[in-house]
């Protein structure tokens, strides 16, 4: 366990570090409150030790603004005068435990040993969780995929706090659906996430969307103006395409991250905002910091949980139920009733490799549910990039000619032929993408005179 210890007093400090070295502790001290949630902030810290009374900060805010940064630290209150009340309301805001002056070693050592237990059990329940993941209903966010399941047990851990989170992945693979998926499983959810597409503007407008001006401040700005920032106080604000942002913009938003104070444009004020930031960008922001257009202080700002939402291919398992959804949702939505997919439309979509990933998805059959005569989907109405997916497994005949019987014959050595050709000859292979037994194909090569 890594451990911190706030005490203004150096000598307090001294030997509490002291001792708990020599018990082989990892640890950092610090000597104001301030500084230490400095500390939680960048550092992997999992106990806290501070004192109650400290000059800058009471312990009771340290805990706090701990607590709200990470959860997860254990924040111990070391005070002179022990009272119930400051206990209780300690423990009502999260504290572990609390000690009293002069501090018993013995106890201190036993209350770490008992921390120490209590992190082992709730890992193990995380992993339990990760495990129930699969059926933990995220806010619209439909899956079934074990990567999905990996994204949405991040999403049930950093949720509760206010961590910045930096969503990545191509085009129309859900990052704003994770967005939202993220702001209402949080305590925010009661105020409305609020969404900026910093793609959409240009520089000077995009600085007052999102620190709001004062009247006057530029010309064309002839009333005061409320920021996105300032409107999602108390909320989360979603920053949209964040890769796009000008440079002049990107510093300006990497002061108020750090500082969590903005500044309309106009005006020298600075406003305390409370904002949980969630930023999404198609782009690779890696390639961009190589390339020098994105800054790399604001990329680690935002960076500080990364959740990356891989392409529809690589989660094949979400495809069905995906299409299965859509179905119902638009048969609803186009007063169709119950919708399905004829078998050779859910083989194609299933086959199919979305470049457009979910979005794309989404469209193919919301378009196939409204050109659908009745209530089965056939592959007639799925897009010409869908169907022609299988047309190279077809055999070829070129005319209509023959008996039912000759046909079919022909068709089978056609399959037959082109599954030899893709194993290379290898028998016992190609009857299993033909999904036959050997002994089967052996029998119908013999039947059509084919090379045994
Ligand atoms: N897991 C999901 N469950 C249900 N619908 C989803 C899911 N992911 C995405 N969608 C749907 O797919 C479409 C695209 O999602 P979204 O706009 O969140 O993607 P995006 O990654 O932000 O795309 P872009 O980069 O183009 O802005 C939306 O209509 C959304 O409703
Ligand atoms: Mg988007």
């Amino acid at each position: 366990m890594n451990l911190l210890i706030i005490d203004n007093e150096k000598s307090q400090r001294d030997s509490l570090a002291g001792f708990l070295k020599k018990r082989g502790h990892a640890l950092a001290t610090v000597s104001a409150g301030e500084a230490g949630i400095a500390y939680v902030e960048k550092h992997q810290v999992d106990v806290v030790l501070t004192d109650f009374r400290m000059p800058d900060k009471s312990g009771m805010e340290v805990l706090e603004a701990i607590k709200a940064l990470n959860p997860v630290v254990d924040v111990v209150l070391i005070t002179a005068y022990g009272t119930i009340e400051t206990a209780v309301e300690a423990m009502k805001k999260g504290a572990f435990d609390y000690l009293t002056k002069p501090i018993d070693l013995d106890e201190l050592e036993l209350l770490l040993a008992k921390i120490e237990n209590h992190r082992n059990l709730v890992s193990e329940n995380e992993r339990l969780r990760e495990q129930l993941a699969e059926r933990y209903q995220l806010h619209n966010l439909i899956f079934q995929s074990r990567e999905m399941a990996k994204v949405a047990s991040t999403v049930a851990r950093i949720a509760p706090t206010r961590t910045t989170v930096l969503i990545s992945g191509e085009s129309g693979t859900g990052k704003e659906v994770l967005a939202k998926a993220i702001h209402f499983a949080s305590p925010r959810k009661d105020r409305s996430m609020v969404t900026v597409n910093c793609a959409a503007l240009s520089d000077t407008l995009l600085e007052s969307e999102l620190f709001g001006h004062e009247k006057g401040s530029f010309t064309g700005a002839d009333r005061q103006r409320i920021g996105r920032f300032e409107q999602a106080h108390n909320s989360t604000l979603f920053l949209d395409e964040v890769g796009d942002i000008p440079p002049a913009t990107q510093v300006k938003l990497l002061r108020v991250l750090q500082e969590r104070t903005i500044e309309r444009v106009g005006s020298n004020q600075p406003l305390e905002v409370d904002v949980r930031v969630i930023a999404a960008t198609h782009r690779s922001l890696d390639q961009m910091m190589k390339e020098g257009t994105f800054r790399e202080d604001l990329y680690f700002r935002l960076n500080v949980v990364a959740i990356d939402i891989p392409p529809l291919s690589g989660r094949r398992d979400d495809i069905p139920l995906l299409m299965d959804r859509f179905l119902i949702r638009f048969g609803e939505e186009n007063a169709r009733g119950n919708m399905q997919f004829s078998k050779e439309a859910f083989d194609l979509l299933m086959k199919y490799d979305y470049p457009g990933n979910i979005r794309e998805l989404e469209n193919i059959v919301e378009q196939a549910v409204v050109l659908a005569r009745g209530n089965v989907v056939t592959s007639a109405e799925l897009p010409s990039t869908v169907r022609q997916l299988p047309l190279e497994n077809k055999p070829v005949f070129s005319s209509l000619s023959g008996s039912f019987a000759e046909q079919v014959a022909a068709f089978e050595q056609g399959l037959i032929r082109q599954a030899l050709a893709g194993t290379k000859g290898v028998q016992r292979r190609a009857a299993d993408v033909l999904g036959m037994t050997e002994r089967h194909l052996r029998y119908k090569l013999q039947k059509y005179g084919m090379k045994d």
